[in-house]
């Protein structure tokens, strides 16, 4: 398959990161006979400083013309420190988004066997945990009126959400529950909010079409403890934009760190693939950011394209690393395994399938950058 692929590597560790999955998709594109084209362009920080916008034409351009886009990140320390400027490096993402018509971001909740005790959380609670957030993208407060007012004492970011937005995520989470434990939780805040009323009504309509599928109800603030007490009560969680942002970190915990944590934002046409985490600006240039995340996210694009063995090598490949503890020091912090380091031994699992553990062990992960 050919196929061209936009790169926003953005800032922080993004660029840190989107080089471990280009690596793993070249490993990819070398075993099984693919081509991968990769173009690249600048937004976030990045592009306001060379282009003076966070999202250039060009690169919106690019991402029109592509088959799919890897993002990395965006913000930096300097915009997240002052709440003055007004254009910013998020809005580059979230331009794209609204851009591309992305309405619904896919964020897979998995816990790995090998990171059980590794959580905050105990393995009691988490093992076993498999779910989904299906976070609205494209509506609520996100892209609401914002207002502030004259004397900068009085601001406001409206909430606001059309039936048709609603009932077009709605369609995809009943269908990802139907391959599934055929089970959606709606969480909302329906006891206050007029927006939640009119997810609530849209998304009992919809399910009517979805007989096989059991709807569940959960205000934000029981969800909020759901997640961590009883996760496993979980298969699809549908929500809007900003508690899906909010539950998505949350539910990171479970996972062990966020820097594990994949996503895919999807619409009629575009697809973008992306950790959930941020720019993690403190760590930018110390090659100690996990690149697991942005590596599980270029599976999900394999996965896009219906290339579901290659996406599983990938995940096998990224098993092993934990198996080996070829890992990053926020899932151990004794390890002083680089990003780069985990990027390069994950694409080497890729590249030579038939290499015993211990082959590995001795071998890849002191040579693999000579491959
Ligand atoms: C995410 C991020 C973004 C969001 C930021 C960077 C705009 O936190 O993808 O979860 O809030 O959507
Ligand atoms: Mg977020």
């Amino acid at each position: 398959m050919k196929l061209t692929i936009a790169v926003l590597p953005g800032d922080g560790i993004g660029p840190e990161v989107i080089k471990q999955s280009k690596k793993v998709l070249e490993a990819i594109a070398h075993q099984f006979n693919h081509t991968f084209i990769f173009k690249e362009g600048l937004i976030g920080a990045a592009a306001i400083e060379k282009e003076g916008v966070p999202l250039p034409q060009k690169t919106l351009d690019l991402c029109l013309e592509a088959d799919a886009i890897l993002f990395g990140a965006v913000g930096t320390r300097q915009y997240d420190n002052d709440p003055t400027f007004t254009v910013r490096p998020e809005h580059g993402l979230l331009q794209l988004r609204k851009s591309l018509e992305l309405y619904c971001s896919i964020r897979p909740v998995k816990v790995f066997e090998q990171l059980l005790d590794k959580s905050p959380l105990k393995r009691e609670i988490i093992h076993d945990v498999d779910f989904q957030i299906y976070r609205e993208l494209a509506g609520g407060m996100y892209y609401g009126e914002k207002a502030v007012s004259k004397d900068k004492k009085t601001a406001s970011d409206v909430c606001e959400y059309t039936e048709q937005e609603v009932e077009k995520i709605t369609h995809l989470a009943f269908k990802a529950a139907q391959k599934r434990r055929k089970k959606v939780t709606l969480v909302d805040k329906a006891n206050i909010l007029e927006s939640s009323r009119l997810w609530r009504q849209v998304v009992l309509k919809v399910a009517k079409q979805y007989k096989d599928v059991t709807l569940d109800f959960l205000f934000i603030d029981n969800a909020s403890i759901k997640i961590i007490t009883n996760p496993r009560e979980f298969d699809i969680i549908l929500t809007q934009n900003m508690f899906g942002d909010i539950l998505s970190n949350e539910a990171s915990v479970l996972e062990c760190s966020i820097g594990l944590m994949a996503s895919a934002e999807v619409g009629e046409k575009y697809a973008l693939f992306k950790p959930i985490h941020g720019s993690y600006s403190l760590a930018k240039g110390k090659s100690i950011a996990n690149p697991i995340a942005s590596i599980l996210s270029a599976a999900m694009l394999l996965e896009n394209f219906g290339l579901f063995n290659e996406s599983e090598m990938v995940q096998k490949a990224v098993n092993k690393s934990l198996d080996l503890q070829i890992i990053t020091s926020d899932i151990n912090k004794n390890s002083n395994f680089s990003t780069a380091k985990v990027g390069d031994f994950i694409a080497d699992v890729i590249y030579y399938p038939d290499d015993s553990d211990m082959n590995f062990n001795n071998i890849h992960i002191g040579q693999s950058t000579i491959i």
